[in-house]
């Protein structure tokens, strides 16, 4: 198992849903964690949680969009725990939205979180990590429809592919410095926020299930395992790189013939 024991990092929607999972994975491997966000009571929670099974964990209230904010959450990072190694940009901010309907405030509440925010977060991290001649990892979380697109979720999808596209650029110009960047993209996974602003209903959740070719979610624990691998050495000449984690939901549904779920019916 790889260990992150020594390590300190900074986990952006830290208090919930995989953000959550995230921290609690790499306080599990060894690290220390800071936990960010905008409601103060989880990630008050998260560090009971975290310090309970015996780690170390800080609780930064602040929002991504602020650099200001951002700026004092990873100098309040580096007076606890003497560093900061690395990063996972979680947070985010979604709901389903006809792009005609989208207002200029809606689109820009969600890319300035999910974009703005994954650069206001990366820049502080690097720029400490260059500065002192560290290296350092940083796992952008991210979602499929950055490559495919998803009508009604066009202020997303394209701030995702933003975070792509930074990710791979920053992943080539800071190789010099030891700084690896990649992204994990989870596929619908079982939290309460991407459930209320995605699959609010019964029957939404029933469509989103028939779309995933596993034909289940995701555990948050599942994405947590696979960001806290990257972050870590095993994953040392990863780079630039997005792992799908998805149960195939991405790569298409069966248009040509009798149906595979009627066929493996017939067999039985
Ligand atoms: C239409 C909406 C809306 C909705 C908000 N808006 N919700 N428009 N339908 N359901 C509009 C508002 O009317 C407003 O525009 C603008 O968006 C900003 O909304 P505010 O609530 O004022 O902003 P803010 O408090 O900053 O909230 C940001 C937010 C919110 C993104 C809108 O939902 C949020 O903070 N969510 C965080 C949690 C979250 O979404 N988690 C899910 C992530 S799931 P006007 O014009 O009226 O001022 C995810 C996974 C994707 O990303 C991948 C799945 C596979």
């Amino acid at each position: 198992m790889e260990s992150l024991a020594g390590h300190a990092y900074l986990v952006t929607g830290g208090g919930t849903g995989i953000g959550a999972s995230v921290a609690l994975r790499l306080a599990e491997l060894g690290a220390s964690v800071a936990v960010l966000g905008r409601r103060k009571e989880p990630l008050d929670a998260l560090v009971v949680e975290v310090e309970r099974r015996g780690g170390q964990a800080l609780a930064h209230p602040a929002d991504v969009r602020d650099p200001a904010a951002v700026e004092a959450a990873v100098e309040a990072i580096e007076a606890r725990f003497g560093k900061v190694d690395g990063l996972v940009n979680n947070a985010a901010g979604n709901f389903v939205a006809p792009a005609e309907n989208l207002s200029a405030n809606g689109w820009r509440a969600v890319v300035d979180i999910v974009l703005n925010g994954a650069w206001n977060c990366t820049s502080a991290v690097a720029r400490r990590l260059i500065r002192d001649g560290r290296p350092g990892a940083v796992v952008n979380v991210v979602a499929t429809y950055a490559w495919t697109g998803h009508p009604g979720t066009v202020h997303s999808a394209a701030a995702k592919a933003g975070v792509v596209s930074m990710t791979k650029t920053l992943a080539v110009e800071w190789a010099r410095y030891g700084i690896r960047l990649n992204c994990v993209a989870p596929g619908p996974t079982e939290t309460e926020g991407a459930g209320a602003a995605l699959w609010g209903s019964p029957e939404e959740r029933e469509r989103v299930l028939s779309s995933v070719p596993l034909r289940r979610f995701a555990s948050a624990e599942e994405i947590a395992g696979l960001t806290a691998l990257l972050l870590s050495d095993r994953a040392s000449y990863i780079t630039g790189a997005t792992l799908t984690a998805d149960g195939g939901q991405s790569l298409g549904r069966q248009i040509y013939g009798t149906p595979v779920e009627e066929l493996a019916e017939s067999r039985s």
